[in-house]
């Protein structure tokens, strides 16, 4: 199939997303498939704008407004190609987001090190999401088949490991904690955390339960969020203490702009451990501050 120039972009994109997805979801690979081969449901799309286009953001939205997931390529092409205007909306009005605490299995090792090194940890994430990931603290881990981290009190995080893992030798001290992100989500609004799980892949049902499970513990009692300005540092009023070994991360397109994520040129990859002042003072349109 020949497509005009704007069309063969959208389907590019697709086509990509059909291979990203596969033997992850069979039913986004399927959509992404379909989308990319069919030319009415392209010129659909292609008339969103540019950063509202991929695929993540679409698909999300159709099941937002009600379509099957996983379910036929047809139920995607039908709301779309009739949709009255709700799914569009949702599109403009919405963006793709996540927030994963099974990173922090990868992560603890490496944070317990610090901490043993240095002392108690500060943690600072850039793209906090709802925050979710700043509570490394309250889970259990385990490392299949090299060890257990126990006594949290959390759910356990698992990871499968190899090779000379630094298997934490207790629990992770932990004296400050904050975030920053350019949409921060209030796990306290029902409708922002339905929306973090409509971003999980359809059949991603474990992804989906640790999401559900790290919404709902105690550490979330304890969460604050707010606003900040351009001008403001996200950090300031509440300083980082004295003592505490500062740990920075990020997930976040980097550089920041001053209209966000989906806006061209801002999707870099974070450059965390070089750039880690310059990212944290640049991303301060809004922030999440958390304390013990
Ligand atoms: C893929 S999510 C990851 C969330 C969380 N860190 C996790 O690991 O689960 C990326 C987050 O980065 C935020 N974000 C994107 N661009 C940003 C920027 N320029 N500055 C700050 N946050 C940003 C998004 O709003 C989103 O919440």
């Amino acid at each position: 199939m020949s497509l005009p120039v704007d069309l063969e972009a959208v389907a590019r994109q697709y086509r990509g997303f059909a291979v990203a997805t596969r033997g992850q979801s069979a039913c986004f690979e399927e959509w992404s498939s379909g989308v990319a081969g069919d030319e009415e449901v392209l010129a659909w799309i292609a008339a969103l704008p540019r950063g509202k286009q991929q695929p993540n953001l679409v698909f999300a939205a159709a099941r937002w407004n009600g379509v099957a997931a996983p379910g036929p390529y047809a139920g995607l092409r039908a709301a779309l190609l009739s949709d009255g205007g709700a799914v569009r909306a949702t599109i403009l009005e919405r963006r793709t987001q996540t927030n994963e605490v099974g990173r922090l299995a990868t992560l603890v090792p490496a944070l317990a090190r610090v901490a043993a090194e240095a002392g108690p940890l500060a943690l600072l994430e850039v793209g906090t999401s709802a925050g979710l990931c700043l509570f490394p603290d309250r889970y259990d881990y385990a490392w299949p088949p090299l060890g257990t981290l126990a006594g949290s009190g959390g759910p356990v995080l698992t990871a499968p490991a190899e090779g000379p893992l630094p298997v934490p030798a207790g629990p992770l001290p932990v004296a400050w904690r904050g975030g920053i992100d350019v949409a921060p989500v209030d796990v306290r609004d029902e409708q922002a955390v339905a929306w973090l799980e409509t971003c999980v892949w359809p059949e991603q049902d474990e992804r989906r339960a640790r999401l559900r499970t790290a919404v709902r513990s105690p550490a979330r009692t304890r969460r604050r969020s707010r606003r900040v300005t351009s001008s403001t540092s996200s950090t300031s009023g509440s300083p980082k203490p004295a003592g505490t070994a500062p740990w920075w991360s990020s997930t976040a397109p980097w550089p920041c702009t001053s209209t966000g994520p989906d806006a061209p040129g801002s999707s870099g990859a974070c450059a965390a451990s070089s750039r880690p002042a310059a990212a944290a003072g640049s991303a301060t349109r809004a922030a999440t501050s958390c304390r013990r």
